[in-house]
C-alpha cells in the first residue's frame, strides 16, 4: 500500500485560542482534500479552540509536545491522557527547539514516543543535524543515533506508527531549505536504518516527512522524492496558502 502524503503543520509558539478559531475556519476549505493527510499541531492552549473550530473537516489536530508521566506533580506539563481528552490524534515529540532550548535528550524523547503510543496517539517524532555537523560529514551518523534511540525497545508494530521528520536545524525557520536531493538522502537513509532493525514491512509503511523551509515553492519537488512522505511546516502553516502545500500535486 503506497504511503499517504501528510502535510503538517507546526504553529509552535504563535496564535491565541481566538485567533486559531479565526485561522482554522479559514483554512478548512482551502485544505480540503481526499488524497492528503493534514494535520496542525498547535500550542496546548489552542488545542479546545483548533479541535472545536476543525470539527466536520479533515483537519486533525496534534500537540507539540506531552510528558511521559500518567499525572501528578509535574507543573506546567501536559499528560497524554488530557491530549486524548482534548481531541488530538498526533503529538511532535523530539523537535530540535524542544532539544536545543529545553534540554530534551533522546532518552526523554523515547520516553514520551513510547507513552504516546500507550495512548493512542501518533508520535511525529524530530530529528535533524545542525550546519556543522553536515560540514564535518556526520549527519547521518547523528539521525541514525538520533532514530535509533528514539525508537528503543519498540516492537514492529509500534514502529509502524511512528512518523519520523526530518529537518536539519540550519533550514528550520531560515527560508534555506535542503535540496531536494539532500532532503531524499537523508530520509531514505531513515527509511534504511529502519529497514535494518525491523525489516521491509516496516520501512516501507513508516512515514518519513521533510521539514525546514518548506513552502508553497518547492513543495511539489520534495514531495515527490520517493522516501519524502510530505511535511513538517512552520510558518508556512499559519496562512492559508498552507493549503497550496496540501495541493502541491495540482
Ligand atoms: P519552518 O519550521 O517551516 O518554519 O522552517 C519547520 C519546523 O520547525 O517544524
Amino acid at each position: 500500500m503506497a504511503r499517504r502524503i501528510l502535510a503538517a503543520g507546526n504553529w509552535k509558539m504563535n496564535k491565541t485560542p481566538s485567533e486559531t478559531t479565526a485561522l482554522i475556519n479559514e483554512m478548512k476549505p482551502v485544505v480540503a482534500s481526499d488524497d492528503v493527510d493534514v494535520l496542525l499541531c498547535v500550542p496546548a492552549i489552542d488545542i479546545p479552540a483548533a479541535v472545536e473550530a476543525a470539527k466536520g473537516s479533515n483537519i486533525q489536530i496534534g500537540a507539540e509536545n506531552l510528558y511521559y508521566e500518567e499525572k501528578g506533580a509535574y507543573t506546567g506539563e501536559i499528560a497524554p491522557d488530557m491530549l486524548v481528552d482534548a481531541g488530538v490524534t498526533h503529538v511532535i515529540i523530539g523537535h530540535s527547539e524542544r532539544r536545543g532550548y529545553f534540554g530534551e535528550t533522546d532518552e526523554q524523547v523515547n520516553k514520551k514516543i513510547k507513552k504516546a503510543l500507550e495512548h493512542g496517539l501518533v508520535p511525529v517524532m524530530c530529528c535533524g543535524e545542525s550546519l556543522e555537523q553536515r560540514e564535518q560529514g556526520v549527519t547521518m551518523d547523528w539521525i541514525r543515533m538520533q532514530v535509533k534511540i528514539g525508537f528503543q525497545d519498540l516492537t514492529a508494530d509500534e514502529a509502524k506508527k511512528v512518523i519520523v521528520a526530518y529537518e536539519p536545524i540550519w533550514a528550520i525557520g531560515t527560508g534555506k531549505t535542503a535540496t531536494s536531493d539532500q532532503a531524499e538522502e537523508v530520509c531514505k537513509g531513515i527509511r534504511d536504518l529502519l529497514r535494518e532493525l525491523y525489516g521491509d514491512d516496516v520501512a516501507e509503511t513508516t512515514r518519513v516527512l521533510y521539514g525546514g523551509s518548506v513552502n508553497p515553492g518547492n513543495a511539489a519537488e520534495l514531495f515527490a522524492k520517493p522516501d519524502i512522505d510530505g511535511g513538517l511546516v512552520g510558518g508556512a502553516s499559519l496562512k492559508t496558502s498552507f493549503g497550496e502545500i496540501v495541493h502541491y500535486n495540482k
